[in-house]
């Protein structure tokens, strides 16, 4: 049998956590045959909920889970991760201002980038979901610094999922048979979903997204605004924030950055920039990837028109903005 995989999960007494927890305990995010050991990680005021959240875990009988810590101590979290999932922040509550909630995100991915630093086994991989997703990522980034740059991403996976699934929907096929949409830039209502690379498979063979949709109109306009806007759709039929497509991307993301992406299949993911595509380096920045041996690549070479080049470095300005914004708390 393999040697456990240990995975954190912060902010685990949340509805993410819920959903994410019994995803890789059983296997969805390392494979069915990886044995975990699950840390999981909230503050004080929701310690006994998680004690809850441990006990439902306990009660599964999960076969490929081999231990289940729980705590609030981020040193003890962070001993010995392999992969790092960071579902904890603050929110934005009503009437607060940008600043506040930056502020407030900025201490809390301070403190877990020394903590991981510190505690977190070689080559962690880190994986950053809440929100702002891109720049928490950053903040990471920057007080985690013998992290690897390539080792910290965030989750933009569930956009790029959304995305397949309204053209599946759209032309009545299955989703597994639409791939190679793009999400660029900020997962916020600034993203560019951008189908000009997509394709269908269909009994006549591969054909593009756009010649199968045949509607540019639909494509250009409601198609873009139904994925910047489908978080807001969600919270306003559920009255709750997605969870369980927010949980099933976040085991999609690690598990083809660390398994590997199909041959052919890039994936959306938020890295670190080098400068591809023109857009500024050193934000964590939404690309096509994809991977092999737990390694991302940016897909490079791809025709960007000028529609979509103005798209991908408005996103970018807000990414620009929010680091300032970031940086500003730091003062
Ligand atoms: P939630 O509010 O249900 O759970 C968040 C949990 O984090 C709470 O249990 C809270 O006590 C905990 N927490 C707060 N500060 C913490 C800290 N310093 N250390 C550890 N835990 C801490 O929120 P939900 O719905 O689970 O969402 C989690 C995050 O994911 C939110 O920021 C949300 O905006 C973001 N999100 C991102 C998506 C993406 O695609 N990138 C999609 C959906 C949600």
């Amino acid at each position: 049998e393999k040697e456990p995989v240990t995975v954190l999960v912060t902010g685990a007494a949340g509805q993410i956590g819920y959903a994410l927890a019994p995803m890789i305990a059983r296997g969805v995010m390392l494979g069915p045959d990886q044995p975990v050991i699950l840390h999981l990680l909230d503050i004080e005021p929701a310690s006994e909920s998680l004690k809850g959240v441990k006990m439902e875990l306990v009660d599964a009988a999960f076969p490929l889970l081999k231990g289940v810590v729980a705590t609030t101590d981020v040193v003890e979290a962070c001993k010995d991760v392999n992969v790092a999932v960071m579902l904890g922040g603050f929110p934005r509550k009503e009437g607060m201002e940008r600043k506040d909630v930056m502020s407030k995100n900025v201490s809390i991915y301070k403190a877990q980038a020394s903590a991981l630093e510190q505690h977190a086994a070689e080559d962690c991989k880190v994986l950053v979901v809440a929100n702002p997703a891109n720049t928490n990522a950053l903040i990471l980034k920057e007080y985690a610094p013998s992290i690897p740059e390539k080792n910290i991403t965030c989750l933009t996976r569930l956009d790029h999922n959304r995305a397949l699934g309204q053209i599946s929907e759209r032309l009545s096929v299955h989703v597994g048979d639409v791939k190679n949409v793009i999400i660029w830039g900020n997962h916020s209502s600034t993203q560019y979903p951008d189908v000009n690379h997509a394709t269908v498979t269909t009994n006549s063979g591969n054909k593009s997204v756009r010649a199968a949709v045949n509607d540019d109109n639909w494509l250009n306009n409601e198609f873009i605004s139904i994925i910047q806007q489908r978080g807001a759709a969600i919270i306003k039929a559920r009255k709750l924030s997605s969870a369980l497509s927010a949980a099933s991307a976040a085991c999609d993301h690690v598990h083809d950055w660390l398994l590997g992406t199909p041959k052919g299949t890039w994936v959306s993911m938020g890295v670190y920039c080098d400068g591809s595509y023109g857009i500024q380096p050193g934000l964590i920045y939404s690309f096509p990837v994809t991977c092999e041996n737990g390694q991302w690549k940016i897909v490079q070479g791809l025709e960007i028109d000028k529609v979509s080049r103005e798209k991908m470095e408005n996103t970018a300005q807000e990414l620009i903005e929010e680091k300032e914004l970031a940086k500003s708390c730091l003062n």
